[in-house]
């Protein structure tokens, strides 16, 4: 660490005991977090490798195993002896490039218990604890050694064994998407075939009882878990197989030849992470993924910066334009429609983000390709033709003129070994228009064939992406992505990604029920940032498509912005319709950033509540399942030496998001941090608040 580092930061970290050696079988070598709360206890038994972890002296994770299974190797899941242990204490507070909060703190007990095989390979394996006050991570890590060089792990054995049949909020364990509405049943009912699913054909759901991660539980006491993983950076993506006695196991998404991790020693695992909290929105609250990464590895961030988006986009999900100049026939060809990435259209669009606080206009469609959709061409897209219609250079310098920037677009239809051949050539392409984000897509099966959006080879793939637009100081956006594990941390040009069910599937099929944005910010949002683009205000778009439509009222729309957060945040409708909706005066001042969140009354899938400060002005959003609620909002959260007013965007009386979607008032009101505030949500409706200091608006 750098001593500008060290005087940055607060850190301390003291080594507690080192090298001991156990001899005693079934002895548990015991971990807490600061708080003593949370502990985590690693033992022996008859050679094989178990832990288990309690809360405030209860089990939430009973004796579980730990092991790997390779090929051509014998196993490693037993014949073990421990060689030594070491246990560290570590605190350091650091600032993120851009979040959620200005400073994060960073605190855990360590760990390290080496295991060496008692048979002749004598190989060794340490499996590293990290135990927060908010929840636990622990990896397996594999030092430098003559028995393991080049290794394919075919299975990771890694249990989780619940205390009970937990209650759980849950997606299928498809290995190449996690585009689903979420399921709420017992963990022991988790199975793919009664419940509401999709089946794509592209799609893949090899085991019925996998689950893909983050997934949230809530235990008959009322805690609340959540399961993922952190620092994913050269292994399989992991989903959890739920089998009998409430046991769910590691199961790995595999490459296309059936091997699920290829690798060489040394190396270590990514971290398996549990986060534990009292209430709901303790969950939220958790930077324990994010701080199981690594720190900041650029030297100058000084061009990432979150921002505020429109563009060329919801125009072609609901059919009025083409992303091609070739009408073909075919989904996203939406054969007649004329093409939405021209020139023209553009322009007006950047008019539209000048005159309204945005920062940047996405188009999609203005690169050759996309006609070749439907061909059996593995190489659709060079990612620099750009269609004879789409002046890139002279748009550019339009933007510029206007304070507007562009968002590149790389969509890859799966392609991805086509996007390795020209990924370097792509994004010096948009550097050198001075173009610094890109939004990257993945909407196909990938090819090389046979492998998965979220196998080893795909991780690879997206990490190169990462380093690759890093280094040609580009901010990426990654739809169909590999889940985020905190890399943000590392690479904070990873702003956000899709990688949920997102408002695209309101254009195109039954659409998200009222409740899915009230689950989301206690499963996928616990890994990370979501591109979900909210903000549409033509909730029937009868004009385009008559069967389909959005599931809110107008008021929830806007509530979106506070409770999906993301650095890139998308005002996802046309330009002509936010024109004269005095509504849109909420979307163009909700800031993309934030010094401080506060995690407010929630319940899982039936309303939640997040207020957010930038500078001294604090925003909220509420959202409502498909019932209408009163709840009562507490200001404490405002500062108490200030008087504010609220500009509240509430659901109308008559608001309904079936019957009255449109319905919306907008009121002003005068609050202190002692005042309680009712908020009522309509069905499938939701509530938007600016509270801003008075004496600030008086200056
Ligand atoms: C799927 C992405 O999620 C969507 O945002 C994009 O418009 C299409 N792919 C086409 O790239
Ligand atoms: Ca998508």
């Amino acid at each position: 660490m750098r001593l500008k580092n060290l005087l940055k930061y607060r850190i301390i970290i003291i080594l507690l005991f080192v090298s001991t050696t156990f001899t005693n079988a079934a002895n548990y070598i015991k971990i807490e977090s600061p708080n003593n709360k949370l502990n985590a206890e690693f033992a022996l038994e008859n050679g094989k490798a178990t832990y288990k972890i309690s809360y405030n002296k209860n089990y939430i994770i009973e004796k579980s195993a730990l092991g790997f299974l390779f090929k051509d190797l014998p196993a490693m899941d037993g014949n073990f002896s421990i060689l030594d242990t070491s246990k560290t204490y570590f605190s350091e507070t650091w600032s993120p490039v851009w979040g959620t909060e200005d400073t994060i703190l960073n605190e855990y007990n360590e760990l390290t218990v080496s295991l060496k095989e008692t048979t002749d390979l004598q190989r060794i394996v340490k499996v590293i604890f990290r135990i927060y006050n908010d929840g636990v991570g622990f990896r397996y890590s594999f030092p430098e050694q003559p028995n393991m060089k080049d290794i394919i792990i075919i299975d990771e054995l890694t249990e989780f064994k619940l205390s009970g049949d937990h209650n759980c909020w849950w997606i299928p364990g498809d290995y190449d998407s996690y585009e689903y509405l979420y399921n709420n049943t017992k963990l022991s009912e988790i199975d793919l075939l009664p419940y509401n699913y999709e089946t794509r054909s592209d799609r893949n759901h090899p085991n019925n009882k996998a689950v893909n991660t983050p997934i949230t539980m809530e235990t008959k006491e009322g805690l609340f878990l959540s399961f993922h993983e952190a620092n994913l950076t050269d292994y399989a993506g992991m989903t959890l197989e739920v089998n009998d006695n409430f046991t769910m196991e590691v199961n790995l998404v595999p490459w296309a030849d059936g091997s699920k991790v290829k690798t060489s020693v040394p190396f270590e695992t990514p971290w398996r992470t549990i986060q534990v909290s009292k209430t709901a929105g303790g969950l939220i609250n958790s930077n324990l993924i994010i701080n199981l990464n690594e720190p900041n590895k650029l030297d100058d961030v000084s061009w990432i910066k979150p921002m505020k988006y429109i563009g060329i986009w919801w125009e072609m999900h609901i059919r009025k334009s083409s992303w091609t100049t070739e009408f073909k026939e075919g989904f996203w060809a939406n054969s007649g429609k004329s093409h939405g990435a021209n020139t023209e259209n553009t322009k007006h669009y950047i008019d539209f983000a000048s005159e309204n606080n945005i920062d940047a206009v996405l188009v999609e469609g203005w690169n050759k390709g996309w006609e070749l959709l439907g061909s059996d061409n593995p190489e659709y897209f060079d990612f620099v033709t750009p269609y004879p219609d789409f002046n890139i250079e002279e748009l550019v310098k339009y933007g510029k003129e206007k304070g507007v920037e562009l968002i590149g677009h790389h969509e890859t239809v799966g392609q991805a070994a086509n996007y390795e051949k020209h990924l370097e050539n792509a994004f010096k392409f948009y550097n050198k228009l001075g173009i610094r984000a890109v939004k990257t897509g993945y909407s196909g099966p990938i090819i090389p064939k046979g492998e998965f959006h979220h196998g080893q080879y795909m991780v690879r793939h997206y990490r190169k992406v990462l380093e690759t637009a890093a280094k040609y100081k580009v901010m990426i956006d990654v739809h169909e992505p590999i889940a985020a594990t905190g890399l943000r941390r590392t690479f904070p040009n990873m702003m956000t990604r899709e990688g949920v069910r997102g408002m695209e599937w309101n254009a195109w099929s039954e659409g998200n029920k009222p409740e899915h944005t009230t689950i989301i910010p206690f499963t996928r949002m616990l890994s990370g940032p979501v591109d979900y683009t909210p903000g549409i205000f033509d909730l029937l778009f009868d004009k385009y498509k008559d069967k389909e439509r959005v599931h809110t009222t107008l008021a929830k729309q806007l509530a979106l912005y506070l409770v999906l957060y993301s650095p890139m945040q998308m005002a996802a409708d046309l330009p002509e319709n936010y024109n004269s909706n005095p509504a849109f005066q909420f979307i163009k001042e909700v800031p993309v950033n934030w010094n401080e969140s506060v995690y407010l009354n929630s319940k899982i899938g039936d309303y939640v509540t997040i207020a957010r400060r930038n500078n001294d002005i604090w925003y909220l959003g509420s959202v409502s399942d498909e019932f209408a609620r009163s709840v009562s909002i507490n200001l404490s959260f405002l500062d108490k030496d200030k008087i504010y007013k609220a500009r509240i965007y509430r659901d109308g009386e008559d608001a309904d998001w079936i019957k009255n979607p449109y319905s919306i008032e907008i009121v002003e009101q005068i609050v202190s941090n002692l005042d309680m505030l009712r908020i009522k949500l309509a069905k499938g409706g939701g509530q938007a608040i600016i509270f801003e200091p008075i004496d600030k608006q008086n200056k």
